[in-house]
């Protein structure tokens, strides 16, 4: 990524991952990401605000030498996560007298995933604050979005927030500033894969650093939002506990059964007026079916069995469900079997951990027949009661 100044003294100067496909090996990157890193020159002091990736370090090093720096003297570690902090040992070797600013939790991760030495760190509090020189960064701790150690920093006379992960958005562009239409999606796939287990302590920290009424916030992946009220209203939103009016309706299908049951089920919802996703489990991209969990008020889980359980698919895909945590309301099981019946006390164990209530489900002999039709109207009638009662419809 090129060198640019944000405002006088503060610089990106972090990477573009263009080609990326794949984060943690599981979560897919349809649109690539970046490794941001902000350099602060005070008048005393330089900071770097995370570093990058290690397969960017030597990119972020060209960038710093391109931005005149001969010497660092805090880096700012938000996160242990190795995509932010993965170059610091790099980092350390070029700019010997550097010190890692972190908290207490963070610096433990580091040592620990980077093996960098204690006496290379200054621990940081809440609300401690350094000042570099006509920049004062505060410290503000956010645990839990998404690791227990992260945390944010105010620039202070700027009114800058750095977030890391915070408000982030796995959205490779040379856009430095979010263009609000086209980030919007990838904000809300980033919440959904990264930030929607931690739902509740994210809604005390979007209060948090809403106080501080910040100019802009400045995440370590994806664009910088100069609007950060934009961002902040969406996560409001996706982190609120009030779902909307949609079902998902997921389906794995080995020949045909389960299938006709799905889409039998999703005509009915929607002839009458329930928004409805469906989803072929073999077949579709997990972060899109983990965006449409932000919002959706119902899940059905459609499956057959297999070796008397559930089909491999419908297991992930719940095991994914039960560790997102999402807002669901209500959950369905529509199994099809012909001998064996444990997939749906499977299923039911996995998401046992939410707080849903399971509505009767179906199990379905082989081909669909006349009964099972009329028991998935049954089960339209159902969910259409439960949203009625639920949207005051
Ligand atoms: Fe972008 Fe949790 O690391």
């Amino acid at each position: 990524m090129a060198v640019r100044e944000i405002v006088k003294n503060v610089f990106s100067v972090g990477s573009i991952d263009w080609d990326r496909r794949l984060f943690d090996e599981l979560i897919p990157l349809p649109d690539g990401t970046t490794y941001n890193s902000y350099l602060i020159k005070g008048s005393s002091k330089i900071a770097l605000i995370d570093s990058v990736d290690p397969t960017k370090q030597k990119e972020l090093i060209e960038n710093l030498k391109r931005a005149k720096v001969d010497r660092i003297d805090y880096i700012v570690q938000h996160h242990g996560e190795q995509d932010h902090s993965g170059a610091i040992p790099r980092l350390l070797e070029k700019y010997p007298m550097a010190k890692v600013v972190c908290n207490k939790k963070c610096k433990e991760f580091l040592m620990e995933l980077l093996l960098i030495p204690q006496d290379k760190f200054i621990e940081v509090g809440e609300n401690e604050e350094i000042s570099l020189g006509g920049k004062t960064l505060r410290f503000i701790f956010t645990p839990w979005v998404h690791w227990p150690e992260t945390f944010v920093t105010f620039l202070k006379e700027d009114g800058i927030l750095f977030t890391c992960d915070f408000f982030g958005s796995h959205y490779s562009t040379s856009d430095m500033y979010a263009k609000e239409e086209k980030v919007y999606t990838a904000a809300k796939r980033y919440y959904a894969e990264i930030m929607m287990p931690f739902r509740k302590t994210i809604q005390a920290n979007i209060e948090k650093v809403e106080k501080l009424n910040a100019k802009m916030i400045a995440p370590s992946h994806g664009p910088i939002h100069g609007n950060p009220k934009f961002i902040i209203d969406a996560y409001k939103d996706w982190a609120s506990d009030i779902p909307k009016d949609e079902v998902i309706v997921a389906f794995v299908s080995m020949h045909g059964s389960i299938e006709k049951c799905a889409r039998y089920l999703a005509d009915r919802l929607v002839e009458k007026g329930v928004n409805v996703k469906l989803y072929n489990l073999t077949r579709t991209d997990i972060g899109e079916l983990a965006m449409d969990l932000v919002d959706a008020c119902t899940l059905v889980l459609l499956t057959p069995t297999v070796l008397a359980g559930a089909h491999p698919s419908a297991i992930y895909s719940a095991t994914l469900v039960s560790a997102l945590r999402p807002k669901l309301k209500y959950a369905a099981l529509v199994v099809s079997y012909l001998w064996g019946g444990k997939a749906p006390d499977q299923i039911k164990g996995i998401l046992s951990s939410l707080p849903i209530e399971l509505i009767d489900g179906i199990m379905v002999r082989g081909h669909p027949k006349e009964g099972d039709y009329r028991a998935l109207d049954e089960l339209a009638d159902k969910i259409i009661l439960k949203h009625k009662e639920l949207f005051n419809k």
